[in-house]
């Protein structure tokens, strides 16, 4: 068999096809194409390839002409991808050659002058950075609504009293305003995780080439301005070997996924006949195909699930980049999977929490009675003896035998005389009606991070100022768009 014959897929028509004789094999065709998911940085790999060729013909690198038809060229190409019409190929790979090919199909042997002075290797790393900063703005929207979500829902329910807990057992009394805010404060740090990390994607790899820049004279500053980079990045190795803007986002995404995994937990078991303190919405829940009384959280359920798909995809990158000597290696295409996974899941959940936590039934009944417990009030029996002069060890060790009375004799923690008190303790003044009251015990919680009426007042208003100035910063993110790619 010729040379020629054995080359019907392969190497004169690979754009790296030069110094091959033999075809690709089939399998390692599709085993090393990426096309089927990097065709989500099309948008990010268009843009920019412009910003490129325009640099090359302001350079003279390249005639005024040729890059004008690139990025025409270019231009159309995006909307063929927009339209659905572009002829997607993984004979061609991924998504830098799909373009390419295109371009020269269409434009003829001009698109050849594109690839001047670049690799795939900076391309993508490129394309990357543009869609991390892409995702890190979608994933702030998106945790901005929901956090909007649970103040709202906080400020309706600020007179609404159930049980805190901590190990699962009924602790202190707190208001749902306050138990909500907690949320609120964690997702507002998530939020501030992505700001940080597209903080630290502000510089443009394109102009490193494959590894060690170019002999051509590239304007590098040119480029990183026209994506809205803050400048280019500071070495060509880095450039091509660096990953560590893609783990920072996908930690971010694990981190929230696991804070929202904890707020769908509440939800599951809250909605339980057990707890019954709220109920999902019809368009949040699902029914049994065998048990027609159900109705299922599977959509918390699922948040809790994917949330280890998430940490998952975070272990899957670190263990790829692990032992990967500088620079680029084709290892690092499995980064894009994961990453797309994460941010998708990620868009997908906080869209999904918001929507069920707006349309939640609270029961409030439900869960005041379960407030009720004057067991919850006991703590507060002990700091009635701190205020009387008594050592909070000495008042919790009274406190601990008033309970264990009341265990076995089923006595009301908040109806004990002052005598029976006093047997405990002989610095108690007064019987625990008069001591013990829930009304009062929030009353008392009055100091910044607590649960009285005043503070979460505050709290919700502060919530309130900081969503509308992340509003306000949202809009204006360095002009990029809030779409999150795939
Ligand atoms: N598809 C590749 C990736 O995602 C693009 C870079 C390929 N570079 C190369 N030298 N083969 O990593």
């Amino acid at each position: 068999m010729s040379k020629k014959d054995d080359s019907s897929s392969g190497a004169s028509s690979k754009l790296w096809g030069g110094r091959f004789q033999a075809a690709t094999n089939p399998t390692v065709e599709r085993f090393s194409a990426s096309i089927h998911f990097d065709k989500a940085l099309a948008r990010y790999d268009i843009r920019g390839s412009i910003a490129h060729a325009r640099m090359l013909g302001r350079a003279e690198l390249i005639p005024a002409p040729d890059a004008e038809a690139l990025v025409a060229g270019l231009e159309k190409i995006a909307d063929e991808i927009e339209s659905g019409a572009f002829p997607f190929d993984p004979a061609l790979e991924d998504i830098h050659m799909n373009i390419e090919a295109r371009l020269s199909n269409m434009i003829g042997p001009v698109a050849g002058r594109l690839h001047t002075g670049r690799s795939r290797n900076d391309q993508v790393a490129t394309d990357l950075a543009l869609y991390l900063r892409d995702a890190c703005a979608a994933v702030q929207h998106g945790i901005l609504d929901l956090r909007a979500v649970l103040v709202e829902r906080a400020r309706e329910h600020i007179d609404t009293v159930l049980p805190g807990y901590t190990h699962l057992q009924r602790a202190q009394p707190v208001r749902l305003a306050h138990h909500w805010l907690a949320f609120f404060e964690l997702l507002g740090r998530d939020a501030r995780r992505f700001a940080d990390a597209a903080g630290r994607l502000g510089e443009c790899p394109l102009g490193a080439g494959a590894i060690a820049g170019s002999t051509l004279p590239l304007d590098r500053d040119d480029t990183a301005a026209a994506l809205g980079f803050t400048g280019p990045t500071r070495n060509s190795m880095d450039s091509v070997s660096a990953r560590d803007g893609a783990l920072e986002v996908m930690a971010a995404a694990a981190i929230c996924m696991v804070g929202l995994s904890r707020l769908a937990e509440e939800l599951v078991i809250w909605s339980s006949s057990e707890f019954g303190f709220v109920e999902l919405a019809d368009a949040y829940s699902t029914g049994s195909s065998l048990m027609p009384q159900k109705k299922n959280p599977d959509v918390p359920e699922l948040v809790r699930g994917k949330s280890g798909r998430v940490v998952g995809n975070l272990v899957s990158l670190l263990t790829t980049l692990k032992g990967l000597p500088l620079s680029y290696n084709r290892d690092m295409q499995e980064d894009k999977e994961p990453l797309f996974d994460s941010i998708a899941t990620l868009g997908d959940s906080l869209e999904v929490m918001a929507g069920s936590i707006a349309t939640l039934r609270v029961n409030v009944d439900r869960m005041a009675e379960a407030a009720q417990d004057p067991m919850l009030l006991a703590t507060d029996l002990a700091e009635v003896l701190v205020g009387e002069g008594v050592p909070f060890r000495e008042a919790h060790e009274a406190v601990g035998r008033i309970v264990a009375h009341c265990v076995a004799g089923g006595h009301d923690l908040a109806h004990l005389s002052r005598e029976t008190l006093q047997g405990f303790h002989p610095a108690f003044t007064q019987g625990s009606d008069a001591l013990l009251d829930m009304e009062r015990s929030f009353a008392q919680r009055d100091m910044v991070g607590g649960t009285a009426r005043t503070q979460v007042e505050a709290a919700l208003d502060a919530a309130r100022t900081e969503i509308d100035a992340s509003e306000a910063r949202l809009r204006g993110v360095n002009g990029v768009t809030a779409e999150s790619g795939p």
